[in-house]
């Protein structure tokens, strides 16, 4: 039988953006635009592109810009944007299809701090399906899509599929979770174990997992056992408390070194203002003058 197809994803989003404070002490930190676009949408777009069609944001009290968003544009806006004649026209059709584009869901966030509760808190909608389980602030740009190269990689093998990146620097090793397994191909790692930021003596390779897994739905069954054995000072890990568990009782959870352009932590502002400038050099409309601009900053 063919794998499942995968339709569903789930955003987290429910941080508080504290690296972006005072920014983010009333706006949620995934509305930061890169140019003209949240963080989050470009997210939802490389989600959709995928083939996903029901989006569950998993977010908390202060993050209802987010689903104004994604709702229908306001009789007030589209008044105005009407009333602005063939300049303003295309923004009409483009506020439409942001709110047609998926199926939204919000969730509210409750539980243990960490980065598997918003898993456990999305589970009820989800059932026995696999799953993308996005971070709202983590950009990749990639062609194909990095989330369409999880599908594909799941497509072949099966099994839940962790995108990776090779580690190179001694922070790498403290901030990602590493992975090591059997070499399935150039690309692909069977896991035989993952550990959360063992730094670089500790690590079993340079496989290091970034955020946006694609999970199968048997994931859900290890939450409650994760939930009672978790140390009380411990954050609830995706890789430590729900992967490492099913790795080791034989469930296949595979590696993929992720081929990409480039990454952006956008929660992280020296990433976030990288984010912007390469994104307004990708736009014909922007691209010259800010060359030029740059340039000249650049010399003085
Ligand atoms: C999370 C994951 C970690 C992953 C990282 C990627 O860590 O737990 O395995 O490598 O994201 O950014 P966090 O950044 O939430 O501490």
């Amino acid at each position: 039988m063919a794998n499942p197809k995968v339709t569903k994803a789930v955003i987290a989003a429910a941080g508080f953006g504290t690296r972006f404070l005072p920014q983010t002490k009333a706006m949620p930190k995934e509305m930061l635009p890169l140019v003209d676009k949240p963080v989050i949408q470009y997210i939802v777009e490389q989600l959709v592109e995928a083939g996903i069609q029901d989006i569950i944001i998993v977010s908390g009290y202060s993050k209802r810009p987010i689903e104004d968003h994604f709702d229908v544009p306001s009789e007030e806006l589209l008044q105005n944007l009407r009333a602005g004649g063939p300049k303003k026209a295309h923004f009409i059709k483009e506020m439409q299809d942001l709110a047609d584009m998926a199926n939204f869901v919000y969730v509210r966030q409750k539980g243990p701090y960490g980065n598997a509760t918003p898993i456990m808190n999305a589970a009820h909608l989800i059932g026995n399906e696999p799953f993308i389980y996005a971070f709202a602030d983590d950009v990749t740009m990639a062609d194909p899509n990095m989330y369409q190269q999880l599908i594909a990689a799941y497509e072949v093998y099966g099994g839940s599929v962790v995108p990776c990146i090779r580690a190179k620097t001694d922070a790498d090793y403290d901030r990602y979770g590493i992975m090591a397994g059997e070499t399935v191909n150039k690309r692909v790692i069977k896991a035989r174990g993952i550990v959360e930021k063992p730094g670089r003596a500790k690590a079993p390779s340079d496989f290091a997992a970034i955020g946006g897994y694609l999970l199968t739905g048997d994931v859900f069954g290890y939450i409650e056992e994760a939930l009672d054995t978790l140390p009380k000072d411990q954050e609830f890990y995706v890789t430590d408390s729900l992967l490492q568990p099913m790795i080791q009782d034989g469930k296949e959870i595979y590696g993929l070194e992720i081929d990409y352009d480039a990454r952006y932590d956008t929660g992280n502002p020296s990433d976030y203002v990288k984010a912007v400038v390469d994104l307004a050099l990708r736009r014909p409309d922007i691209a010259p003058e800010l060359k030029e601009y740059l340039l000249t900053r650049l010399q003085s």
